[in-house]
């Protein structure tokens, strides 16, 4: 079966850049991207691509070029679904942060939502394809749903799990590591519906890098490994605690530890922290899918990995409230960097915003600069936490345009997200307009430790 028209429910930092290259390079499909989120979607309707609502290097350009022509953003579901002859569900699943399984289990509300919908509108064969990172088993709580709420039309469920990085997704969409497809290998119906999706992506990924396993492996695979990552970070970090009391320095170790073929050089740069939307709700989803199977040193071994990320961001920001003499009550700090990587405006689990909390509660006055991030998106983070009334937030907390602005007169700085520009700041302006001693915290290790300190800077590092 060839596809003709592809549906994708959820427009965010997953489905929107995966929609976008598979319409750019594949024009003969028609490519419809819903969301209930109408502000959402008029954004990436924009006349002017630069206003998509997500930030990736490369992006707009593949929207141009594709939009209008075969690829299509819109708010009406039931349309698209019914037109529709594969549908990926791309929708978010947080972790709870309620009931049974709540700060760790995934929460499945919204595809248990977008399953309903398909099952009450579909009137022909549809192929539908998990995109968002679920918990294993998740497909066949799919078919269950799908099967005996629908219309008797056939549904085939496949897994398709998503490895970009925010930040590089196009790079990794254009060019992946692998496409991992998880479907029902024992039935033509089966081994069908997954043919159809290799020949989506065989029009730019070699077949060798297309892998098809059965649905439960490719959704553990992807719990795996980024349960794998994240735990090189946390490995990485542990060190970096290390490095900082014997006198080694974690780049250095890190450089040689890498060059170790079976290690590998990539992921082990320590950091304030690792965040994003997937690493902290993947292991967690990990550890309590072992939980519940009774396997509890395979949960204690993952959940690790999390307890040191939230150490490794408690004693970033205790290190600056004891070294400015054990107070930061009223004294302001810059945090330069708010998304919690480069090259993204994405915020979700951003190590800024818990520094930002501790040093709040220690009654800090915060500046806070970011390239891409909005002033609405950082008080939202804030007030989110809940840790106190959202006026005070926007009382201590301060959002400006410039990385300038937001040194001056400061105490100290934290620098939080390792954007290129901030390799290219005025350094020594930025010292001279500061109060003394500067304090410069470097929650990256972006910058030159000798240069900083020769212009005067106390300057202290992770993992040095
Ligand atoms: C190790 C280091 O590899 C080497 O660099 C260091 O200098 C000494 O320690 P060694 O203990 O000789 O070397 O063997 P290695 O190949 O690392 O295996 C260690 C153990 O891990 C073995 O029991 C091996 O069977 C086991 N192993 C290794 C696995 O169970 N799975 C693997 O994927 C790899
Ligand atoms: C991750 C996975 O990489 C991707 O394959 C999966 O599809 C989604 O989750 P993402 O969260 O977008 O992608 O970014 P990633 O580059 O993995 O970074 C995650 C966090 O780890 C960031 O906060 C980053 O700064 C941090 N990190 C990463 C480090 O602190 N050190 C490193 O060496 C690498
Ligand atoms: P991700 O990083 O997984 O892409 P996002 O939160 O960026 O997560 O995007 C998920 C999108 O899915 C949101 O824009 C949300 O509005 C949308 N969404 C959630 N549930 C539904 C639904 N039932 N129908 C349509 N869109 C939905």
């Amino acid at each position: 079966m060839k596809v003709k028209n592809i549906c994708c429910i959820g427009a965010g930092y997953v489905g929107g850049p995966t929609m976008s290259v598979i319409a750019q390079k594949c024009p003969e499909i028609n490519v419809t991207v819903v969301d209930l989120n109408e502000k959402r979607i008029a954004a990436w309707n924009d006349k002017d691509v630069e206003n998509i609502p997500i930030y990736e290097p490369g992006l707009s350009a593949v929207v141009e070029d594709a939009r209008g022509r075969n690829l299509f953003f819109s708010t009406d579901v039931d349309e698209a679904i019914d037109q529709a002859d594969m549908i990926f569900i791309s929708v978010n699943t947080p972790t709870k942060t309620y009931g049974i399984g709540k700060g760790m289990a995934a929460d499945l509300k919204w595809i248990e939502l977008c399953a309903r919908q398909i099952a009450r509108v579909a009137t022909s064969d549809k192929i539908v394809v998990e995109k968002s990172t679920l918990p294993v088993r998740t497909a066949q709580a799919l078919k269950n749903i799908l099967d005996n709420t629908g219309n008797g039309v056939n549904f085939q469920i496949l897994s398709n799990p998503e490895f970009l990085a925010e930040g590089t997704a196009v790079d990794d969409l254009l060019k992946p590591d692998r496409v991992l497809i998880g479907g029902d290998l024992d039935t033509e119906k089966g081994k069908d519906a997954m043919q159809a999706l290799v020949d989506v992506y065989a029009h730019w990924v070699p077949q060798t890098n297309i892998l098809t396993t059965n649905v439960w492996s490719s959704e553990l695979s992807k719990l795996t490994a980024n349960a794998f990552l994240a735990q090189r970070v946390s490995s990485i970090n542990a060190m970096s605690e290390l490095c900082e009391v014997t006198g080694a320095d974690v780049n250095e170790v890190a450089k040689a530890v890498g060059m170790d073929s079976r290690i590998g050089p990539k992921f082990l740069k320590a950091s304030v922290g690792f965040g994003g939307s997937c690493f902290q709700k993947d292991i967690l989803n990990l550890v309590y899918i072992a939980k519940s199977f009774g396997l509890n040193e395979v949960a204690d071994y993952w959940e690790q990995v999390i307890l040191m990320n939230d150490h490794q961001k408690r004693r970033f920001a205790a290190n600056i409230v004891k070294t400015l003499y054990n107070t930061v009550s009223g004294k302001k700090i810059a945090m330069l960097g708010w998304a919690f990587k480069k090259d993204t405006n994405d915020t979700r689990e951003a190590a800024s915003i818990y520094v930002a909390d501790y040093l709040l509660n220690e009654q800090a006055e915060i500046v806070v600069y970011d390239p891409k991030v909005t002033e609405e998106q950082i008080y939202g983070d804030l007030d989110y936490l809940g840790s106190r009334p959202d006026e005070e937030n926007r009382k201590l907390v301060k959002v400006v345009n410039t990385a300038k602005e937001a040194c001056s007169e400061a105490h100290a700085i934290a620098l939080m997200t390792e954007w290129d520009e901030f390799l290219e700041i005025d350094w020594q302006a930025v010292y001279e307009n500061m109060l003394k001693p500067a304090f410069l915290f470097d929650g990256r290790k972006l910058l030159d430790k000798h240069k900083m300190k020769d212009l005067g800077f106390k300057f202290y590092a992770i993992g040095n």
